[in-house]
């Protein structure tokens, strides 16, 4: 009809989003849709304009009634055509939470119970304010919602734009957005700002080595946005099931669900930070590191023994380089079975363990879900024992499923089964009196299966063959995984497959708590919402190339989006060999990076510290003692990450303009350097400028602890600040401090927590909250940055005191030997 060519092409919403086909008009009336071909475009919209879109007239569902609740509205839905996917579901339930800051809608099958994603939200029994943040309006026909920013009117969601679906296996809903800045939407490799130029990103859990329009290891429909006038707003969709985002340049986003429920909840922030603590509020907030969680990491594939990985260590130790923490990859395994190890090659590892933890370092092996099934009975106990205990994923048929992953053929742990927890515990404990290993690496959990399926393929059903099919690697779900029909224990594959690595962290961090009673330390590959609750992770297998170190930097910002602060990347490349030009350069972006490990592939050159020349070698010590000096800092901004929601940066505000936060790093590199250096290059100097006088609101406070090759947290290092003063001679800044390890210091009031300010040039340090660890900490400098009149006087808690003032702006007060918890005061004059 004439109206189609009506609609702009921005706007036109895709009705044969079908990968692979090319759309016909006869295929495309067929779905009463409007059709024009579009020379310039692909086939279909993931790519281009879709040529086959949905007529303005296209029927959807009827809101035929509503009614108030305590807490917001319910209302009914009717559909009384049919759309082209089977088995629509025709009348519907829709639910509208009206929650402080947030609006939470579900809709759902009153008449039957759909599969709802297994994680913990609040419950709200009351409408919290009277006064929302946003209005929503109902349209009656078709049936849409439209969200408004009550305080601009900025509309932030609009469902109306396009037809709803609710079918079986195909769920649809499109929105509007008010900009083109979208950011998250995870795992995905892509700039931090998201393309809305006809980019479809598809979600299902998948092992491939990172690369651009692809679906990775984990699975995050959250996304952030950012208003024209600056507000940001967040959107949630609470699904698990394979699912394409369409972007289009509208712009207009379209969520295709294949399965569960619509449940989506829209944080009103006004700031960024404020939607991301929001998202945190209902998925759940980052756990509190271990402290050595955040020192330096070394691994790699192919350490062939445990003399050849304690070599490492030792060279490390030679050197100076600082090192907390060593791997080993599963060449630690016997044959690559989980829980054992190799008695040959890996004789000496419980006695590396120990040395290791002598010199306050500690020990992480990795672990795969797959479960070697083909040894003889009785010589394995964790296969023997699960088969007993009936905990491992079955087929369609209700046997175990076979698959195959580096040990051979494999059965696969169902973590949705709390026997499975149990098992999985015990297997670790009895593993832990062997190797008492500090904590576990948990790889391959998509869950990742070299075959597709299964060793006997999978069966031909609507599971495995849904109507649509998101643009999957591969073209089907069973593509390198189980078969989406497998059974676990709370339902199918379909539904949960992209919570196998959340629910196997779960059960990895309680099994930690229990063995080790200290805050648990899980690395995963697969994540999915609330994941930060329990484990970190790192952006998988990347390349040893200029361009994987800077995707890099996208990844950890979206990933601290997506509330999974610990977060790193395989620091001078996993796959292929690096360069000692790109190690060190990589070495000195990862000293920043929130977790900071250096991996490497089998075959591959060495790329430790060690393996290179003595500049490189001491280039990368230096960065690495930076970033020792700077833990004070981190493990503070990883608290207010556990307790309120923030992201962890070095520059915490600057996560939105990515080329400022690349910036940062080397600024706030030379800043630190030239400060410890104690002199100032004029190339440094230029830098130096640029951070006071363009920077200067965002460095607040700094603490260098002096660092040592291991951060021990109660070593009694001295503290030296480094205070950035604004224009007009403020700063504020805070420090949380414990004894680093512990569980649930916080929580049990086992912390303190000192708040410094300055203003009329005193600077204030008050304990808000005390702890004999505070004790420990000795103040011994204070470096102001941005005095602009050399003092004549300074004095500390009234008493005159030893100062020393540079030309460019700094003034150090020194030889303090402040007890860190007392309160004191610096005065200057
Ligand atoms: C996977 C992991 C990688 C690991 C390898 C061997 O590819 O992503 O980090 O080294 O398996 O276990």
């Amino acid at each position: 009809p004439e109206s189609c060519s009506q609609i702009p092409e921005a706007w036109r919403f895709d009705c044969y989003p079908e990968r692979g086909v090319v759309v016909t008009a006869e295929m495309c009336h067929a779905r009463n849709c409007c059709f024009i071909q579009n020379s310039q475009a692909k086939t279909s919209g993931w790519n281009g304009v879709p040529w086959c879109f949905y007529t303005p007239e296209y029927p959807s569902y009827e809101l035929v009634s509503i009614t108030d609740t305590e807490i917001g509205k319910v209302g009914k839905l009717l559909r009384n055509k049919k759309t082209y996917y089977p088995k629509d579901i025709d009348a519907l339930q829709l639910e509208v939470l009206y929650e402080d800051n947030r609006l939470h809608v579900k809709i759902t099958d009153p008449a039957e119970k759909r599969y709802e994603v297994p994680i913990d939200v609040p419950v709200v029994p009351k409408t919290a304010s009277s006064n929302p943040s946003y209005t929503v309006d109902f349209i009656k026909e078709p049936f849409g919602l439209i969200v408004k920013r009550t305080q601009t009117g900025t509309v932030l969601l609009n469902t109306s734009i396009a037809p709803l679906f609710y079918a079986d296996q195909f769920l649809q809903m499109s929105t509007s957005l008010p900009s083109r800045f979208i950011y998250g939407l995870g795992e995905h490799r892509s700039n931090f700002l998201h393309d809305l130029q006809w980019n479809t990103l598809t979600m299902w859990a998948r092992d491939v080595p990172p690369m651009e329009l692809t679906n990775l290891y984990g699975v995050h429909p959250f996304y952030l946005s950012m208003e024209s006038d600056g507000m940001a707003h967040g959107f949630f969709m609470l699904n698990s099931n394979a699912m394409d985002v369409a972007l289009q340049p509208a712009p207009a986003l379209t969520w295709r669900m294949i399965g569960g429920i619509l449940d989506f909840y829209v944080f009103l922030g006004p700031d960024p930070s404020s939607v991301i603590a929001q998202y945190l509020d209902v998925v759940g907030k980052p756990a509190m590191p271990i402290y050595w969680a955040l020192g330096y990491h070394l691994c790699r594939w192919g350490y062939k023994s445990s003399d050849k990985t304690w070599n490492v260590v030792k060279e490390m130790r030679n050197y100076g380089i600082p090192q907390d923490v060593q791997w080993n990859d599963i060449d630690y395994m016997d044959s690559a079975l989980d829980f054992t190890y190799d008695t040959m090659n890996f004789s000496t590892l419980p006695d590396l363990v120990k040395d290791l933890h002598k010199h306050d370092q500690h020990y992480v092996m990795i672990l795969d879900p797959g479960i070697s099934n083909s040894l003889p009975s009785g010589s394995y106990w964790p296969f023997d024992e699960g088969k007993k205990r009936g905990i491992f994923i079955n087929d369609s048929n209700g046997d175990i499923l076979t698959g195959k992953v580096w040990p051979g053929l494999t059965a696969f742990p169902d973590f949705s089964n709390p026997d499975t927890h149990e098992w999985w515990y015990q297997n670790l404990k009895s593993f832990h009196e062997k190797v008492p290993f500090d904590g576990v690496w948990i790889d391959m959990n998509e869950p990742s299966n070299f075959f597709d399926g299964s060793l006997n393929g999978c069966p031909e059903n609507e599971l495995e063959n849904p109507p649509y099919t998101p643009g999957i690697l591969g073209g089907t779900l069973k593509a390198k995984t189980v078969c989406a029909s497998a059974r676990q224990k709370i339902s199918t594959h379909y539904n949960i497959h992209s919570l196998y690595g959340l629910m196997e962290a779960k059960a990895t961090e309680s099994a930690l708590r229990k063995i080790t009673d200290k805050r648990p330390f899980v690395i995963s590959r697969s994540t999915f919402p609330s994941q930060g609750k329990y484990s970190g992770h790192w952006l998988g297998d990347n390349r040893s190339q200029w361009k994987d170190l800077a995707t890099s930097i996208p990844g950890m910002l979206t990933f601290n989006i997506l509330g999974i602060p610990l977060i790193g990347a395989d620091i001078c490349g996993f796959g292929g060999s690096t360069t000692e030009e790109l190690c060190v350069r990589w070495t000195q972006l990862g000293a920043f990076y929130p977790f900071s490990r250096n991996h490497n592939s089998i075959d591959e050159q060495d790329q430790e510290p060690t393996a290179f020349s003595p500049a490189a070698r001491i280039a990368m010590k230096e960065v690495i003692l930076l970033r020792y000096s700077l833990f004070p800092h981190l493990y503070t901004l990883f608290h207010h990450a556990h307790i309120s929601g923030h992201t962890v940066h070095l520059m915490p505000e600057l996560y939105i303009y990515i080329y400022i936060y690349i910036y940062i790093y080397i600024y706030i590199y030379t800043c630190v350097r030239t400060y410890n250096n104690s002199f100032v290059s004029s190339g440094g100097e230029e830098h130096f400028q640029q951070i006071i006088y363009t920077h200067i609101l965002y460095i607040k406070y700094i603490y260098i602890i002096i660092p040592n090759t291991t951060l021990w947290v109660s070593s009694g290092q001295p503290l030296n600040l480094i205070v950035s003063l604004s224009e007009d001679g403020l700063a504020k800044g805070d420090l949380y401090w414990d004894d680093g390890e512990t569980l649930d210091t916080y929580e049990k009031d086992q912390y303190a927590y000192i708040y410094f300010t300055v203003e009329q040039n005193t600077m204030t340090s008050e304990v808000l909250h005390n702890h004999e660890e505070a004790a420990y900490i000795t103040v011994e400098t204070v470096s102001f940055y941005g005095v602009k009149v050399e003092p004549e006087n300074v004095t500390v808690n009234s008493q005159e005191a030893a100062f020393t003032y540079h030309d460019n702006q700094v003034l150090t007060v020194t030889d303090l030997g402040l007890n860190l918890s007392r309160n004191f005061t610096i005065n200057w004059m």
